[in-house]
């Protein structure tokens, strides 16, 4: 399999390295806006997996397509990102989404027909410090829809420490993601890490922003159980309290941030299902604005 990773940040280095070690992939070439020499990834266990990948900077510079195209940059930089697919996607090339959100199908399709696309919920904690130097804290897990595509997606991960697997359900499964990650805004919102969860209202706050985003999730099909909001919270209230989430690291660091994906979507598709949800429309305004 030749794979190529548009977006080598955080998850496209973590899935790059791994998958620069596996039998089934013959070559990795890095898609990189920023350009890197090598991949070190430090693994859950301490080991630090190294990876010497093709890296290219230019669409210019894809001569032959490839079997696989990972997109895994920030779900706002896929406009940008899409320059990469036509030199690498050929008749056989299948594409695979990385991102959060619920609209990792609708996000590509303005670039490439929806049957080449595998959308994929990840849940892989890691961090970037430098390009092409990533911590790779829990071994995590890749959840793809069930079929071929997904089957054979999954199998590239066989020999890594990820746990990929296929779902009947890919539209339950996006949503239980979101439904933890639309909580991130409160936040990004407030400049605070997890322990903000402890203060007066803020974990009711998060149970009224979460149930929106499951009564929207369950009109467009998802089995959103009555019990996510309180698990949610309890999520927040049992992680550690200076834990950073993806949107508040992004705030502190300056860099545009996910709210489209993670709230404005709540709303967007809401208001196309006449279901209110004001609080995540509020979140998504309040953090464009502050962008
Ligand atoms: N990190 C996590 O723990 C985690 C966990 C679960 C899900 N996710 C999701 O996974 C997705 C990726 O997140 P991430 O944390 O990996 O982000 P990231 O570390 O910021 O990586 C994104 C990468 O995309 C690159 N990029 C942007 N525009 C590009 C372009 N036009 N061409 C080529 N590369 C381009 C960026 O380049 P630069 O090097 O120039 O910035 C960066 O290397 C997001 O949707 C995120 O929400 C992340």
């Amino acid at each position: 399999m030749r794979i190529a990773v548009v977006g080598p940040g955080a998850i496209g280095g973590t899935v790059a390295a791994w998958l620069s070690h596996s039998p089934l992939v013959s070559s990795v070439t890095l898609c990189a806006r920023t350009p890197l020499a090598r991949l070190v990834v430090e693994a859950p266990d301490g080991r630090l997996i190294e990876a010497r990948p093709r890296v290219v900077t230019d669409p210019a510079e894809i001569t032959a397509p490839v079997d696989w195209v990972l997109v895994a940059t920030k779900a706002y930089d896929v406009a940008a990102a899409s320059a990469w697919l036509a030199p690498l996607v050929g008749p056989q090339t299948l594409v695979a989404v990385l991102q959060n959100g619920v609209e990792h199908v609708e996000r590509l399709t303005p670039f490439i027909a929806a049957d080449r696309i595998v959308p994929v919920v990840v849940d892989i904690p890691a961090e970037r410090s430098a390009p092409g130097r990533i911590q790779h804290r829990r071994n995590g897990t890749i959840v793809v829809p069930a079929g071929e595509a997904g089957e054979a997606f999954a199998a590239l991960f066989a020999e890594s420490v990820i746990a990929a697997s296929t779902t009947d359900d890919f539209t339950t499964v996006a949503w239980t993601k979101l439904a933890l990650n639309c909580a991130g805004a409160v936040n990004a919102l407030t400049g605070l890490p997890g322990g903000v969860v402890r203060e007066a209202g803020v974990a009711d706050l998060i149970r009224a922003m979460v149930r929106e985003c499951v009564l929207v999730g369950r009109a467009v099909g998802a089995g959103l159980g009555d019990h996510i909001p309180d698990w949610v919270v309890e999520r927040a209230e049992t992680s550690p309290p200076d834990s950073v989430n993806s949107l508040l690291g992004d705030r502190l660091a300056g860099r545009p941030m996910e709210w489209d994906a993670r709230n404005g979507v709540i709303a967007r598709l809401g208001a196309a299902h006449g279901i209110p949800a004001p609080l995540n429309a509020m979140a998504a305004t309040l953090l464009s604005a502050m962008e």
